[in-house]
């Protein structure tokens, strides 16, 4: 089985980063399809963190090769700089890291403008990471986007920023009134980190289906999560890529026929950063205990998240959008020092039960969330090394949402370091 992808089923920050760290020892390369430097995927190895915002996580491991999708918006500024950090802390990258030239990048005009809708939106604000991904990838949609293979070519780099600059400047000047950069100081810069990435730059598409039929295992690695999915999430409140398995066929040129395994990522409740609906979501005095217990701060942007109890409708939607084989429960340790837990089991909404969270939810949808509550098991589960080594009502927990999803649960993640995971499987492309 030589695909393998992990997705997230939340909003996000499911600790993906972990898990693909986990499996990365077992694979050739690990392919990133979605997003851009809005993920950041914490990876502790040792005590040392990592965190990665657009290299996938398994740079960590040399045996990996590292591929960045043609599905990915890129800020080359953020990934040269990437690398530059990887590099001191002593990781080879450049000769590892493989860059679709398909792939679109992030600019000065997509990051000011991110800002500059936000502060226009107001209230009505989507709480975006501000690193100017949805406008990237609206020049992609709209078809005047550059992609990094234009950076071959200094002639196409200058005629394309002049063209992009002939209307973000009078929109910037006369709409927002803010000052931009001039076109040829974008270009200039674009220029200037051309011949460092460059030579990474592979038709993706031919490069993956040749290590397919080499019989490489390919470890796909998903950002954001399922209810971030720009049409499957809550929207207007989700990223604006498709961090569903869908996007894997569009973001690396692999048909779904060679997609073998997804994983799901679930943390053992559930957070969000930014606006939007989050039903099970904690008062603020039990969420700022969770908060802290779980460090549930944005790796990218350091925003508290919004904290909340395990939601089966929430991941029951993914598992239909995913398709998932499995589950990954994640950060249940954080759970350790409460008398009980609860679960949402389904919600009601309109005097109707309703199993899976429906689609088109709002902030104004009358939510009923119906919970379960169970004992807690008050024991520190960071040493727990097996799965029969946890106490009695942690595996209770485990089982029980088991139960209410229907897919086994494979993997439990008791601590952040790369050792504090409990595995049910083995042998992750057998
Ligand atoms: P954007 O992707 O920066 O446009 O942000 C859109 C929404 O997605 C906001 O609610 C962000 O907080 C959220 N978001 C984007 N990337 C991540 C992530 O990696 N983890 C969690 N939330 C994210």
């Amino acid at each position: 089985m030589p695909t393998f992808a992990i997705i997230g089923s939340q909003w996000g920050d499911e600790g993906k980063g972990k898990i693909v760290d986990l499996i990365s020892r077992e694979a050739d390369v690990v392919a990133r399809y979605q997003g851009g430097n809005n993920a950041g995927h914490t990876v502790v190895v040792n005590g040392e963190q990592y965190i990665l915002h657009l290299v996938p996580s398994g740079v960590l491991h040399a045996n990996c090769q590292c591929l960045i999708g043609n599905g990915l918006v890129v800020d080359p500024q953020v990934l040269e700089e990437e690398i530059q950090a990887l590099e001191g802390r002593g990781f080879e990258v450049r000769s590892r890291l493989l860059i679709s030239e398909g792939a679109h990048m992030v600019l000065p005009y997509h990051r000011l403008l991110d800002a500059a809708q936000e502060k226009l939106r107001g209230k009505g604000k989507i709480g975006t990471t501000g690193r100017g991904i949805g406008c990237a990838y609206g020049d992609k949609v709209t078809r005047v986007g550059l992609r990094l293979g234009d950076l071959r070519c200094e002639k196409v780099v200058r005629e394309k920023i002049k063209r992009l600059a002939s209307f973000y400047e009078p929109m910037f000047e006369n709409v927002y009134h803010e000052k931009i950069p001039s076109a040829g100081k974008v270009a200039n810069d674009l220029l200037e980190l051309a011949p460092k990435l460059v030579p990474m730059l592979i038709d993706n598409v031919t490069w993956l289906n040749e290590q397919l039929d080499a019989g490489r295992k390919i470890l796909i690695e998903g950002a954001q999560g399922i209810h971030l999915d720009i049409d499957h999430g809550t929207y207007p409140f989700v990223t604006s890529s498709n961090p569903s398995p869908g996007g894997i066929s569009t973001g690396l040129g692999l048909s779904p026929r060679r997609i073998d395994r997804i994983a799901g990522v679930a943390k053992a409740y559930t957070t969000r950063v930014g606006e939007g609906p989050l039903p099970t979501e904690f008062d603020e005095e039990f969420g700022n205990r969770i908060r802290k217990e779980g460090a549930e701060y944005g790796a990218t942007t350091g925003r508290p998240r919004r904290c909340g109890w395990f939601d089966a409708p929430v991941v029951r939607r993914s598992t239909l959008l995913g398709g998932f084989d499995e589950i990954m429960l994640t950060k249940l340790d954080v759970l350790d020092g409460l008398e009980s837990v609860r679960i949402a089991t389904h919600y009601r909404i309109g005097g109707r039960d309703v199993p899976v969270f429906p689609m088109g939810v709002t902030m104004e949808t009358e939510i009923e969330v119906v919970y379960e509550d169970l004992p807690g098991w008050r024991t520190p589960l960071g040493q727990c090394k097996a799965y029969e080594d946890l106490p009695e009502n942690a595996r209770r927990y485990i089982e029980r949402i088991e139960q209410l999803l229907g897919i086994p649960i494979t993997v439990v993640s008791v601590s952040a370091d790369r050792g504090g995971a409990i595995l049910r499987r083995s042998g992750f492309f057998a």
